[in-house]
């Protein structure tokens, strides 16, 4: 079985980030993603992004480094890295979960932005389960 990388980063948008660089952002990454065989979960929520990228290293490190030059988002920090033996959104080259409009998954989202603040240690432990439970939501996603 092939591993498969996983990275999880929180950034603050910008200031003026609006829907339209919203629709921009995921098209471009959709995209870029099919072609880099990269696929995972973008959270927007009260002004902050959350975003599960998975797949060959160097691929993921290479679209953090693009993320982290983007002006549309800044203070990116990397919560988690790890080797995983599969993909937890391989259906999605970028699913989206807007939790300014989506109410259902209220709870999981306050677990989520609340554990960014965690010690590393506990983080994984932390997050990758509320990930996997945006995945059993995938009608929520777009
Ligand atoms: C919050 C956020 C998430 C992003 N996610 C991705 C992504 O998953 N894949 C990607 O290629 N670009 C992503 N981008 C866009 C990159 O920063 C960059 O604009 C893009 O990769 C440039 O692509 P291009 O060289 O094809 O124009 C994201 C940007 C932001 C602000």
């Amino acid at each position: 079985m092939s591993g498969v990388f996983h990275l999880v980063y929180f950034s603050k948008a910008a200031e003026d980030l609006s829907y339209t660089d919203i629709r921009e952002i995921l098209e471009v990454s959709r995209r870029n993603n099919a072609r880099l065989g990269i696929t995972g979960l973008l959270i927007f929520r009260d002004g902050f992004f959350l975003q599960l990228l998975e797949g060959a290293e160097d691929a993921v490190r290479k679209v953090l480094s693009a993320i982290r030059d983007d002006d549309r988002n800044y203070s990116v920090k990397v919560l988690i890295e790890t080797n995983g033996d599969e993909r937890l959104f391989g259906e999605w080259s970028m699913a989206f979960h807007d939790g300014d409009i989506t109410t259902a998954s209220t709870e999981h989202l306050v677990d989520l932005f609340e554990s960014v603040t965690s010690s590393e240690l506990s983080r994984r432990a932390l997050i990758m389960p509320i990930l996997k439970k945006f995945r059993a939501s995938a009608p929520e996603l777009r």
